[in-house]
């Protein structure tokens, strides 16, 4: 029988709210249950090319840290540049290689072109930085930091620019629900629908690379007044889970200060740092982020509507960095929240269907307005993602192990408490063993709904540390 399938079916399930028990749908949203979609026994087909990418043998894949580390890296050999749409491209590069070779680079647009150039030598930037001008102060007197972000300008533009096309820019969003769904039309059965529906939003290499560059400027700003600190992303921006478009969680890490000197001093005597000593941890992060914010706000080249709000459960400072067009949050002493993106990440790593599904649940709860932008009582994506979590670990065979499993393959080194909670985990995702379950994305989808249509809310809970023990 060919299976006929419609999205209409998803909007069956109803989630309850917390009070109401009746799903919501912000007004005037696109539905994308008013698209009928089709599909064939092929259905039961997963994309091609996906086992492949799955069983990669003999390639160890990276740890979340490796990842993390060489990304950031990478961030630092970097530089960021506005310029004119129309230029050369070839005669651009050129100029640039006088200060060393070039990796790798690519145009987007935010406010205006940019153009991301990773160098292959940090030395390159320098050597760049040493023959660049700083404004004139005609008018406007310029705050002088320098910065990696700079701006070019054609010396002629009228001759310069007249026979040039536009130069070609990666995308930084998501595309139009209309072209989506001409996407998703294409698609031969319900399991590449969803993988397409993953592609299309997901983010790109570029995205995370511009993600990481954007905590590199900040680190800079940073650095003013901890030169040993680190700004690293966290979330959706590095657990694998993330939508283009999505918010820029940053980690200000000023652990790397407080890390005790590896060579050990002999001899009849302790010396320590003379520190300023505040009641508590909170008050520490408070004034930090107080004076960062405020570094961020008055020096940070690009960055616009910086709001501290520091009495929050967890201070932040928010801003717009303007050049790379993301929102940022920028919060201290967040370990927890690092090490749940690098749980997600090895969830989201072991196996392409962990991923397809929370992107389908999430963008189906998101149409049908069961998760708001707006706060309130709503379910969030973070929960619906943990229900995708525990529905797979409950798979039979399982799709992906339990916390208390990866738990169970730690190292002495993936030992982490971090505020009394045990958060030790493995970190080499070649010691988890891949599954054997094969069931389809489509068959999982459904069974999803099946799962949580029938789930006993008010008795049961969920709990990705055991699955069986409600
Ligand atoms: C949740 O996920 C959906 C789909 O990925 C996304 O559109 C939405 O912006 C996310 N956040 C909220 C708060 O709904």
């Amino acid at each position: 029988m060919a299976a006929r399938m419609s999205l209409l079916l998803w909007c069956r399930l109803r989630f309850p709210a917390p009070g109401t028990g009746q799903t919501r749908r912000a007004p005037g949203r696109p539905r994308l249950s008013q698209v009928r979609l089709s599909c064939s026994e092929a259905a039961a087909q997963r994309a091609p090319g996906r086992q492949e990418a799955d069983s990669k043998v003999g390639t160890r894949k990276k740890t979340f840290p490796e990842v993390q580390a060489e990304r950031l890296e990478q961030a630092q050999r970097t530089v960021l540049i506005n310029c004119p749409a129309k230029i050369s491209e070839k005669k651009f590069l050129k100029y640039l290689s006088h200060h060393g070779k070039i990796n790798s680079h690519y145009f987007y647009e935010s406010y205006g072109t940019y153009d991301v150039v990773e160098f292959s030598e940090k030395d390159s930037i320098t050597s760049l930085q040493d023959v660049i001008r700083t404004p004139g102060i005609e008018e406007e007197c310029a705050v002088p930091f320098k910065s990696r972000l700079f701006t070019l300008t054609l010396k002629n533009p009228s001759t310069q620019a007249a026979d040039q096309a536009p130069v070609h820019c990666h995308k930084q969003s998501t595309i139009l629900v209309s072209d989506l769904v001409q996407k998703l039309c294409s698609a031969d059965s319900v399991s590449n629908q969803l993988y397409t529906l993953m592609d299309e939003y997901q983010l790109t290499e570029e995205n995370i690379k511009l993600r990481f560059l954007a905590c590199s400027l900040i680190q800079e700003i940073a650095c003013a007044y901890f030169p040993e600190c680190r700004v690293k992303p966290f979330g959706s921006s590095v657990n694998t889970f993330g939508k283009l478009g999505c918010d820029l969680d940053m980690f200000l890490d000023l652990d790397e200060i407080g890390r005790s000197p590896t060579r050990a001093k002999t001899g009849p005597f302790y010396m320590e740092y003379q520190m300023k000593r505040v009641p508590s941890q909170r008050i520490a992060s408070q004034r930090i982020l107080s004076v960062i914010g405020d570094c961020i706000d008055n020096f940070g080249p690009g960055c616009v509507g910086v709001q501290k709000i520091l009495n929050a459960r967890c201070p932040l400072v928010r801003f717009s960095h303007q050049p790379t067009g993301f929102q940022c949050d920028l919060t201290t002493n967040n370990r927890v929240a690092m090490r749940s993106s690098e749980l997600l990440y090895i969830y989201g790593s072991l196996d392409s269907r962990v991923r397809a599904l929370v992107f389908s649940v999430r963008c189906w709860a998101r149409v049908h307005g069961i998760t708001s932008t707006i706060p309130g009582p709503w379910i969030t994506n973070f929960s619906l993602t943990m229900m995708a979590l525990f529905f797979l670990q409950k798979r039979t065979p399982p799709i992906i192990p339990t916390l208390d499993q990866l738990k169970d393959l730690a190292d002495a080194e993936d030992k982490h408490i971090v505020e009394g909670h045990d958060c030790t985990f493995a970190s080499n995702l070649n010691k988890i063993k891949p599954t054997e379950n094969t069931e389809t994305l489509d068959v999982l989808l459904s069974d999803f709904f099946e799962y949580f249509g029938n789930f006993a809310f008010n008795k049961n809970s969920i709990n990705i540390r055991k699955v069986n023990a409600f």
